[in-house]
């Protein structure tokens, strides 16, 4: 069989609406709200500060709107083919459909960096955050048991002497266990902690913006000059600057497409993937923007490189204890639906690959109770806490921000191919603009992805290539399109 065999719309529309076992329960704001739950994380929490002052000075808010504008590209690239194929496998299924079986598995391999890395790259943060706030009330833990064996200095990793980052695991634990019981409870649990991060960022924004007003002047110094010049070297401060803040940030934006991956969960996935994906994204884009703003006009952007730049921007302005207390609650609870999203949409992908026969078979198997893909979901659960409790978060970041926007590319050219191929079929959500939006979408994606380090790009060809040898030894002699067709 050709390795570019397509699986065709139809028949996975079929698949979509037949009975999978999964539970249909999600209405579209808890769409919305999976959404803004894996968005908005680590990247506003600890991130933008980091970007502001090593990159792009106040003008951070341009590279966020450049950087959500890529995003929109590729998110309303996702809309169209969530809506047209709703099947949990995402950018894997789409790929299916537009490139065939080969292309498909290397996006599916691909987006195991997306998901199921980011999960444990934000528990390590949310491990942080944890101690921290531990502290906070006198209680210590031994560090060799919140930091994990290997440290990651100057692109080596690097013995720590400490044994295990368990506050890491234990959240993702934790997570699984919810994930494992239900997909109803778990967007449950996520509505409370997008309800808790949104309302105290609001505060942020509201506190930060009264504080400007109130000390125009100082606010007029700290964001003055706005795009601060360039030191000579690409990438710190000036144009170059807020593009290479753009790349860095992307990180923040990763989730919107995470949606795409309850298709199958949802009531009218036709009509309310396209709001989940693109509703999400818009509040987050609004809320990244508002807050890069009032924390450069707050603090000067120097000050930010730290690893609690909203707590420390409000500390510049003298904002109450208690909103600074509240910002490290946002912030766990940010970072632990961050993490349930994402270890939410692996389990799904891991299930749609099994379905079409490239993963054993067990791996599509749904509880008979819960109603949930158990089997995966536990698989993804225990590889995240491994990955979570030992490696550190630099290596991981990079890793999933590759991984994402390669995904977005593959999804964008699809879209594009898809109309070619199969410009009749029914498509409830258009992306508009074609094929001008995709091609942007795929460009601005692409331009991030080369703006990464060279390490980063040779993880992902190692990486790549343990999945072809996999595909070549295994998935491509079970598959069951290249079974039916002989
Ligand atoms: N966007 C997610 C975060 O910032 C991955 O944590």
């Amino acid at each position: 069989m050709s390795l570019f065999q397509t699986k065709s719309v139809e028949q996975l529309q079929v698949e979509a609406s037949s009975e999978h076992g999964l539970r249909r329960s999600l209405t579209p704001l808890n769409l919305v709200s999976l959404g803004i739950g894996a968005i908005i994380g680590a990247g506003i929490f600890v991130l933008t500060g980091q970007a502001a002052a090593q990159y792009a000075g106040p003008a951070i808010a341009i590279s966020f709107l450049i950087s959500g504008l890529g995003c929109l590209f590729a998110g309303l690239c996702y809309a169209e083919f969530a809506a047209m194929i709703p099947i949990a496998g995402s950018a894997y299924t789409y790929a299916y459909a537009t490139m065939g079986e080969f292309l498909a598995w290397i996006i599916g391999w691909d987006l195991i960096l997306e998901y199921l890395f980011c999960g444990p790259t934000v528990a390590v943060g949310w491990s942080g955050h944890f101690v921290a706030f531990l502290k906070e009330f006198g209680l210590v833990i031994p560090h060799q048991l919140t930091n994990g064996p290997l440290a990651y200095v100057n692109g080596h990793l690097v013995a720590t002497g400490d044994l295990l980052n368990l506050p890491a695991m234990g959240i993702i634990i934790l997570l699984t266990a919810l994930l494992y019981i239900g997909i109803k409870e778990s967007a449950t649990f996520n509505n409370l902690m997008v309800i808790t991060k949104v309302s105290v960022l609001l505060a942020v924004i509201g506190f930060g913006a009264w504080w400007i007003f109130g000390h125009p002047a100082l606010a007029a110094k700290n964001w003055t000059p706005f795009i601060p010049a360039n030191t000579g070297t690409f990438g710190q401060f000036g144009w170059s600057g807020i593009f290479k803040g753009a790349a860095v940030i992307f990180f923040a934006y990763i989730g919107f497409d995470a949606v795409s991956t309850s298709a199958q969960e949802a009531k009218n996935p036709q009509k309310d993937m396209p709001i989940g994906i693109l509703g999400s994204l818009a509040v987050c884009s609004v809320i990244f923007v508002a807050i890069s703003l009032v924390l450069t006009g707050m603090s000067k952007y120097t000050d930010l490189n730290n690893s609690a730049p909203v707590v420390n921007a409000l500390q510049a302005a003298g904002a109450p204890v208690a909103l600074r207390f509240v910002v490290e609650i946002a912030a766990l609870a940010g970072l632990s639906s961050v993490i349930l999203v994402m270890l939410m949409g692996q389990p799904r992908i891991f299930f749609s690959m099994a379905n079409d026969g490239l993963l054993p078979a067990t791996f599509a198997r749904v509880h008979p109770r819960f109603k949930t893909p158990y089997v995966t979901t536990v698989v993804t659960g225990v590889l995240a806490a491994i990955i979570g409790g030992i490696l550190p978060l630099a290596l991981l970041g990079e890793l999933v921000s590759i991984g994402t926007l390669f995904a977005f590319v593959i999804v964008c050219i699809g879209i594009i191919i898809l109309r070619k191929k199969r410009p009749e079929a029914a498509r409830p959500f258009r992306t508009p603009w074609v094929p001008l939006i995709p091609i942007l979408g795929a460009v601005t994606c692409l331009a991030q992805m080369v703006s990464l380090p060279g390490d980063t790009w040779l993880r992902l060809v190692i990486w790549m290539a343990i999945g072809l040898a996999i595909y070549f030894f295994y998935s491509r002699h079970h598959s069951k399109l290249n079974a039916k067709s002989g």
